[in-house]
């Protein structure tokens, strides 16, 4: 993880202590580098230097306001999937001309409210969806700017989770049935065709499935244009992948690279919507440990963070690095950290060696994306407090939640 380090055994991210986060704020406690927001995101202005682009930065890894906020005066754009993020990031301060708004399911009530405040592209995923588009653009005289996400049926070698660019997923229009599909929406009111949009999943450690994805999208938006249909921009999805564990992240340089010998002489502009990697290395998840449990065959830690908080782990059996915030300097036992929730499958991190007692502080790295954005209030536990941190100063971007807060809302009957 970037920014984090020790002075005298002790954990600090940027300047700050997590010692002292702890204390302040209290645990289960997401913190945030804001150096490292920076820095991802200028590694994707570096590799598509020179080429005309925008970096969309995808809501769904992290949607809190103030990383909305920060992202946008770095001059980002947005990938929203729902009414929920694009009032987000209207909030935020984003720029509407900015967001492009993906998803196979968006609702009228969606559509309008993207279509009145005018985004810069709807990336449509049906047919249908293309239909009742135009039809509530029209309706509200207004023109929807229009790029169809297909699937170019590339395997992204990545967790079937997160896969979604092979014929079998739910997403994106087949591509050879893509220009049939612009060729109607060319001649349909209230739709404007502006682009292609392509995603093919998440975590992508390989680059050879991105650069097959785009050779095949740059194949079709030739092809359309020998139909008379001029693009304006190519929308290339997601980012890169990250380091967790031991993986190789593809290098930016190569990934430059790529794009530099697929667009050179081309004019369209490029998106792309990067979510994990501008945010999955600028955050951590600080627990306390309540207990240590030593059974038959297995040593539990049990820690104040859970599925709730984190549910990477449960979900996909993903692998967070669970290190001391202390450093004792002792060999430790081979245990399992989990939490509080009542479920097996509520685990942070299986056979770790960690040296902990209760009351230890540990941090859970790399958990800056689809971590805060995936919690929930399972078990009627609050949800963390959030900080976000630059050099030596901390600010709370969101509170804990309250046990009160959980109830409103809801009403007895009685
Ligand atoms: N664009 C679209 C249309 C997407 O569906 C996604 C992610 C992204 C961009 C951002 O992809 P990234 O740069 O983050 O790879 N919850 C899972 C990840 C789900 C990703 C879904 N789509 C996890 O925790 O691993």
């Amino acid at each position: 993880m970037n920014h984090l380090h020790r002075i005298d055994g002790r954990l600090f991210l940027e300047e700050v202590s997590l010692e002292d986060l702890a204390r302040e704020y209290g645990t289960p406690l997401y913190v945030y580098s804001q150096a490292a927001l920076t820095e991802s995101f200028q590694s994707y202005e570096r590799a598509l230097a020179g080429l005309p682009h925008l970096i969309c930065y995808a809501v769904k890894a992290n949607g809190n306001l103030a990383i909305l906020q920060h992202f946008a005066r770095l001059g980002a754009g947005f990938d929203i999937v729902s009414g929920g993020e694009l009032a987000r990031v209207i909030k935020a301060g984003g720029q509407a001309s900015k967001i492009v708004f993906s998803g196979v399911g968006k609702t009228e009530p969606e559509m309008r409210a993207a279509l009145d405040v005018g985004i810069r592209c709807f990336n449509v995923e049906s047919e249908s969806e293309l239909a009742r588009l135009s039809r509530l653009a029209k309706e509200m005289g207004k023109i929807a700017p229009v790029s169809f996400r297909v699937n170019p049926d590339v395997d992204p070698k990545t967790h079937p989770y997160i896969s979604t660019g092979l014929k079998q997923n739910k997403f994106g229009i087949p591509i050879d049935q893509a220009p049939k599909l612009y060729l109607q929406a060319a001649d349909l009111p209230g739709i404007e065709v502006v682009g292609v949009d392509c995603h093919i999943g998440s975590q992508l450690i390989d680059l050879a499935p991105i650069a097959d994805a785009l050779d095949r999208v740059l194949n079709l938006v030739d092809a359309l244009k020998s139909l008379g249909i001029e693009l304006r921009h190519i929308d290339i999805g997601g980012g890169i992948g990250i380091r967790y564990r031991d993986e190789t992240p593809p290098d930016m340089a190569a990934y430059r690279d790529i794009l530099i010998s697929r667009f050179k002489g081309r004019s369209q502009e490029i998106i792309v919507e990067p979510g994990r990697s501008l945010v999955g290395n600028a955050g951590l998840l600080l627990t306390r440990v309540e207990y240590v449990k030593s059974g038959d065959s297995k040593n539990f830690v049990v820690v104040d963070a859970a599925m709730n908080d984190l549910m990477r782990p449960a979900l996909y059996d993903a692998f967070h690095d669970i290190v001391p915030v202390l450093d004792s300097g002792d060999l430790g036992m081979t245990c399992d950290v989990v939490g509080p929730v009542c479920e097996t499958g509520d685990f942070i991190g299986l056979e770790r060696s960690l040296a902990v007692k209760e009351g230890s502080l540990l941090a859970v790295l790399s958990a800056g994306a689809y971590g805060m954005s995936m919690s929930s209030n399972y078990n009627s536990r609050p949800r963390a407090a959030e900080v976000l941190l630059n050099k030596n100063e901390i600010r709370l971007i969101r509170e804990r939640e309250s046990i009160e807060g959980l109830m409103a809302g809801e009403w007895l009957v009685y």
